[in-house]
């Protein structure tokens, strides 16, 4: 038996979709257990590419079973717009390869109508959300007045609580301005959604239990990243859920014993996509270059990344909550071509004073001045390499200092998109 946890050690986007793809060859179950459809997981096999929302990154993997644990906030009509075309593929046949938690908070057409409308009165102080719903959806988990999975699937039980909930929803989007919802139209899209969605609904969080029980490798798969959780990131430039390891057992209901290994995943630089203090963002020509190399644009939204040089406070903060058992980093290939590289090894705050933690207030941490050092860059593209003897030294010798300055081991090195551009290490 297995039982490890996937998760980004950033601001999201660090590649865990393609880390998690590596790690299931060896998983029977991976299991999503937060976040919702504001995750976009990029999957690159044999060059084609597959973008997951909301089904966890073991899909291409034919025996490997794929759950949303409770955790989970499912927009039913992006998930089934998800499974259409995998099951065109021939990747998922009926309910053998995905179970949806009945257990998981449906994301309901007024959730996303919020998100939206919220983000539009706030103007100059937007969050940057995905809008797909995910901060009303929680708000709604967290008030004791969730429509689960489950009620897609009875009637009487759903009419009950949009009576509950609709009326309030409508003034609220009335006070933004915006358009209400007809619980009859309501009724009818979600009873729908229910009918189709009805094959691969189960109990998802005792099943992830059974697995653990019966000695089979379970794989979590964490979305978004550290900074963005709801309690330990940089609020209110967060997500609406906690992010890091420790949900995943919450959001399977498991406890924390059974867990042998957190994997953290960065990139060899930084992103963040949205609003928030983000202190080594590079605002010239060479957060420009690392863009377009990169290809960092949005998974889910197609917005432009901010771009910046690795931030090993911020990293260090992530092995802390996290109890990071190793770092898988990624796109290294991205940065090949540089004379130097920089990275942060610490921060100082508008005084000058060495500040040793990443400070959570947003206003402290936007002021932040970060103190870089310089490493030797390399000029060999590395795609092609496939082992630490084939990289350049100076390479070897950046990730070794990550991992050195991390006190953590790094595990794996990715230099490129496709599954096999990828190095199994034992660096420290
Ligand atoms: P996730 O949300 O953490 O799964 O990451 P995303 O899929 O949103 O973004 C990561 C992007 O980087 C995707 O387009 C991946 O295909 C790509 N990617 C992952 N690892 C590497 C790598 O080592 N090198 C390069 N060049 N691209 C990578
Ligand atoms: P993956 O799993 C990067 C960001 C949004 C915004 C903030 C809140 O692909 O790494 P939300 O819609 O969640 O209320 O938006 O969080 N965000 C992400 N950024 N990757 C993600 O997911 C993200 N999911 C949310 O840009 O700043
Ligand atoms: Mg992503």
């Amino acid at each position: 038996m297995s039982v490890q946890i996937v998760i980004g050690a950033q601001w999201g986007d660090e590649g865990k979709g393609k880390i998690v793809d590596i790690y299931a060859e060896r998983s029977d179950v991976v299991v999503r257990f937060q976040g919702g459809n504001n995750a976009g997981h990029t999957l690159v096999i044999d060059g084609v590419k597959t973008v997951l929302h909301h089904i966890p990154s073991g899909i291409l993997r034919p025996e490997v079973r794929c759950v949303l644990a409770g955790g989970v906030v499912v927009d039913p009509k992006v998930l089934l717009e998800e499974i259409e075309p995998l099951k065109q593929r021939g990747i998922i046949q009926a309910d053998r390869q995905l179970l949806v938690g009945a257990e998981c908070s449906v994301i309901m057409p007024y959730h996303r109508a919020l998100d939206q409308a919220r983000e539009l009165s706030r103007g100059g102080n937007k969050i940057g959300t995905t809008g797909r719903g995910i901060g009303p959806c929680y708000e709604d988990r967290v008030a004791r007045r969730s429509v689960f999975v489950r009620d897609l699937l009875d009637k009487e039980k759903l009419q009950a609580k949009l009576e509950d909930v609709l009326p309030e929803k409508n003034a609220l989007l009335k006070l933004h301005g915006a358009e209400g919802f007809e619980m009859s139209a309501i009724m009818d899209e979600m009873l729908g959604y229910g009918e189709s969605l009805r094959q691969y609904v189960g109990e998802a969080n005792s099943e992830v239990r059974e697995a653990i029980n019966g000695g089979k490798n379970v794989l979590f798969e964490g979305a978004q990243g550290t900074l963005l959780d709801i309690g330990l990131g940089t609020y209110p430039f967060v997500t609406s859920s906690h992010t890091v390891s420790g949900a995943a057992c919450v959001g399977a209901g498991i406890g924390p014993r059974f867990v042998e290994e957190v994997i953290g995943v960065s990139k060899a630089y930084c992103t963040r996509v949205g609003a928030g203090p983000f202190p080594t963002e590079l605002h010239d020509e060479l957060g420009q270059a690392l863009r377009e190399k990169g290809h960092e644009f949005g998974s889910t939204t197609g917005r432009p990344r901010r771009c910046g040089w690795v931030d090993l406070v911020a990293l260090r903060y992530a092995v802390q909550v996290n109890g990071l058992t190793s770092l898988a980093i990624t796109k290294l290939d991205v940065l090949s071509g540089l004379d130097t590289i920089q990275m942060c090894v610490a921060y100082k705050d508008a005084n000058g004073n060495l500040v040793n933690e990443v400070p959570l207030d947003s206003e402290q941490l936007e002021g932040i001045v970060p103190v870089y050092e310089s490493m030797p860059g390399w000029s060999e593209d590395i795609t092609e390499c496939r082992t630490l003897d084939e990289l350049p030294e100076a390479a070897v010798n950046y990730v070794r200092e990550i991992a050195k300055r991390c006190d953590v081991k790094v595990n794996l090195v990715s230099v490129g998109p496709g599954r096999k551009a990828t190095m199994e290490t034992d660096l420290r």
